[in-house]
């Protein structure tokens, strides 16, 4: 059993997880429990750290906590005769304070220390390490630097030993190290990029035989990722400036990255009325579409009636065009703008996330995820859809 913790916007994090390994079971609202025995944290966007489940505890109590965590790891690190560097991070709604942790640590490495044995315990001033000192560190990644993962919910306490997190240094360098960037466009974070193709194509068997469709490619960073996951991928955009973004930012990732997978098809194309080549043969569409002008406020609601409008219509264009192409069972996960009222928190999506079953697919996610950082008013909704097998 792994336990998974999972990023900002869990709802999105723990979709992904549902595509790739079936259910999940949620710890709180930011921990998920998913069944498997290995589990590969750098094909994941939404989970930034993950461990093997140790300990189910049926409480809360922190010295009673503290007790079970000695009993079970000391008796292994006195056995061994490597110095253990160690990390501790609480989630979860809990009462235990970051003093109480390092109490914990402090606890472990004088009772080591007595035994003959030593222990390097990682200071934290919050109850949790963020993903850079864990990944900087390398805990998780070799057996005598560990970070226990420890979550606390409805008066259970479940600890586990992480086996690594994000790593968000190759994360950075896909993201700026590429050598076409375009601010305009809004370029789409590698990991949630990562999230939609998992969530589209789920556990591959194959991945050769994956042909992902971004008809919105822009820059080029889904079809980046999927090139990373072994994917053959097309690429298609209104704009050939960005064409020729992709194609200089896809060369860079092959002369870079170790990738699978090749490059089928790039070409300028309207999405509305595009023709795409094979299209039979395409078995995922995973795009950002267009998201309307860029709003650093909050715009008057005839200027988001306006625009709303105008997304509706191309994205509708889109999809109606795209469904008569592609063969039943192809999936699709889109992003779509929404657009957040920074004072209410009101949400505006757009109509035709109700209407997917009248233009003939068949929705997977029923509750809206959303994609944004707290000042941003265009949220990215993220959509996951099927064209049927049978009508
Ligand atoms: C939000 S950006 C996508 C950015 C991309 N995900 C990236 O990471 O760079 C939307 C893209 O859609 C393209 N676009 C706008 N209208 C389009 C249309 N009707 N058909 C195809 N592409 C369109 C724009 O040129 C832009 O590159």
């Amino acid at each position: 059993m792994m336990l998974c913790i999972l990023g900002r916007q869990p709802e999105l994090g723990r979709a992904e997880l549902a595509a790739l390994y079936g259910s999940t079971k949620m710890i709180g609202r930011e921990a998920a429990l998913i069944s498997c025995d290995s589990f590969d944290i750098q094909a994941t966007g939404g989970t930034q750290k993950a461990g093997r489940l140790v300990l189910e505890i049926p409480h809360t109590n922190w010295p009673a906590v503290s007790r079970a965590i000695s009993e079970y790891y000391l008796p292994k690190w006195q056995a061994g005769d490597h110095k253990i560097t160690l990390g501790i991070s609480v989630y979860g709604k809990t009462h235990v304070r970051p003093r109480d942790v390092n109490n914990l640590s402090l606890s472990l490495k004088q009772k080591l220390k007595k035994a003959g044995g030593s222990l390097r315990a990682l200071p934290s001033k919050e109850l949790t390490l963020n993903t850079a000192v864990s990944h900087h560190n390398k805990l998780g990644l070799n057996p005598h630097k560990i970070e226990l993962l420890i979550v606390q919910n409805d008066g259970k306490t479940f600890v586990a030993e992480s086996t690594g997190a994000q790593n968000i240094t190759a994360l950075a360098k896909r993201d700026q190290g590429r050598p076409k960037r375009d601010a305009f466009v809004g370029m789409l974070p590698p990991k949630l990029a990562l999230m939609m193709l998992n969530m589209a194509v789920g556990e591959a068997a194959s991945p050769q035989n994956e042909l992902v469709l971004d008809p919105f490619c822009g820059t080029g960073v889904i079809l980046q990722e999927a090139l990373l996951r072994d994917y053959n991928v097309y690429g298609s955009d209104l704009s050939d400036k960005m064409i020729d973004f992709t194609g200089a930012n896809l060369e860079w990732l092959q002369t870079t990255h170790k990738t699978g997978g090749k490059l089928t098809a790039l070409h300028q194309g309207d999405a509305t009325n595009a023709t795409w080549q094979n299209a039979k043969n395409i078995t995922a569409v995973v795009c950002e579409t267009y998201l309307g002008q860029p709003f650093s406020a909050t715009p008057s609601p005839a200027k988001l009636r306006e625009v709303q409008g105008n997304c509706n219509a191309i994205i509708s264009n889109f999809l109606k065009n795209i469904g008569a192409q592609v063969a039943p069972g192809t999936s699709f996960t889109i992003a779509v703008p929404a657009w957040r009222n920074l004072t209410t928190k009101y949400i505006t999506r757009l109509p035709l996330v109700h209407h997917l079953a009248d233009m003939g697919y068949e929705q997977t996610n029923q509750k809206p995820l959303l994609y944004y950082r707290d000042d941003q008013v265009v949220a990215r909704d993220i959509l996951i859809f099927k064209k049927p097998l049978t009508k």
